[in-house]
């Protein structure tokens, strides 16, 4: 059986945090070992909304540096950046042509971003779940490891392929499915669990950095929001405690314990002797990738050709697409 293709990217916009490890990164680490798998750093999608141009390119070299200190090997899996191939590009017009716009307007992630001032905002942001689509669908990707925030941009993405299969009368695209990490599909900001952990959130006290000290994991998980009830006995308890579910999330997805487990673990006890048993699981596992990522940052020529020998390979397969492509919809004339 051939293996299944994997796809999946990260925006190198603000610094990547604990959420996008666990819902994301964690999974492409299980992956690149037994998968055709690809992973992208979207740099297309970040100018949805302006970036300065030299911040654009370190934020590129940032994220990249974050895959290869988690453990990410490109002699395993593709690594680049969008805008290293045009292929991109060309299959979102092409996807644009074919995704309707009462679909791009239930988007609630279009929604959430450009707030109530819409008209201002880019069409880009409002077009981005295409150039998504187009990114998936432009390696045929089977697999696309994902929070739980992108599920409704991966639905639009089945219904684009399926729309231009049948428009087509072909079956150019297999429909994607998104894999979501169980155990931690969307961890919440520890200052709001009513709130996604985000790259964007006001408070740096909302989200623990990849790139963070000890000094700041330890200060962050002290003031994350919780309660003043000792910790839960039973998981029942855990829907009228958002704060410590969010914690015990942590907790568990880190550890590979059963969130069960940690509850019989710590039922009864305070939460404070909870957070100082967090805060050595969590530095347990950034302290080394946050050296890693120190050291590799400072090595350019390395970052350099690691995107260079990356951007080839999918260039080359992207390239294969868009020639296939172009022929059934009438685009070629030899
Ligand atoms: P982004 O930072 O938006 O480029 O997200 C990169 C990846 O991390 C995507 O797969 C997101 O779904 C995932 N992600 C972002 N925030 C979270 C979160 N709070 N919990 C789980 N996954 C997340
Ligand atoms: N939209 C994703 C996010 O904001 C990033 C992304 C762009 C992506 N293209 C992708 C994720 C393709 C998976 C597959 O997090």
């Amino acid at each position: 059986m051939s293996k299944d293709t994997v796809f999946s990217g990260v925006q190198p916009t603000g610094d990547i945090h604990l959420g996008n490890y666990l819902g994301a990164i964690k999974q492409f680490l299980n992956f690149q070992d037994d998968a055709d798998s690809i992973f992208c750093i979207v740099d297309q999608h970040a100018i949805t909304v302006f970036q300065d141009p030299e911040e654009l390119k370190q934020n590129v070299y940032s994220v990249l540096s974050i895959f290869l200190a988690c453990g990410l090997d490109p002699k395993k899996c593709i690594l680049f950046n969008q805008s290293a191939v045009r292929e991109h590009s060309v299959l979102s017009w092409y996807l644009s042509c074919t995704a309707r716009v009462g679909w791009l307007n239930r988007m609630t992630q279009f929604k959430d971003k450009a707030g109530k001032n819409r008209d201002n905002a880019s069409l880009g942001l409002y077009a981005y779940p295409v150039l998504m689509a187009a990114d998936i669908l432009l390696y045929h990707a089977d697999k696309v490891p994902v929070g739980d925030d992108q599920k409704q941009h991966l639905e639009l993405t089945r219904d684009i392929a399926h729309k231009f299969n049948t428009d087509y009368k072909k079956t150019f695209f297999k429909l994607p499915e998104p894999i979501i990490n169980k155990a931690a599909p969307r961890i919440m900001s520890l200052r709001d669990a009513n709130n996604k952990m985000s790259k964007s959130d006001i408070s740096k006290y909302s989200r623990i950095l990849l790139t963070d000290s000890n000094d700041e994991i330890s200060a962050k998980i002290n003031k994350a929001k919780s309660d003043s009830l000792a910790m839960p006995t039973s998981s029942d308890q855990l829907a009228n405690r958002p704060e410590i579910n969010n914690l015990i999330t942590i907790y568990s997805s880190i550890s590979n314990v059963e969130k069960d487990k940690i509850i019989t673990l710590f039922a009864n006890k305070e939460i404070s002797s909870f957070k100082n048993e967090l805060k050595e699981v969590v530095i347990n596992l950034i302290e080394p990738i946050s050296k890693e990522i120190k050291k590799i940052m400072n090595d350019k020529k390395y970052l350099q050709e690691t995107l260079k020998h990356g951007s080839l390979k999918a260039r080359e397969r992207a390239n294969k697409t868009i020639l296939e492509l172009n022929s059934a919809m009438g685009f070629n004339f030899d």
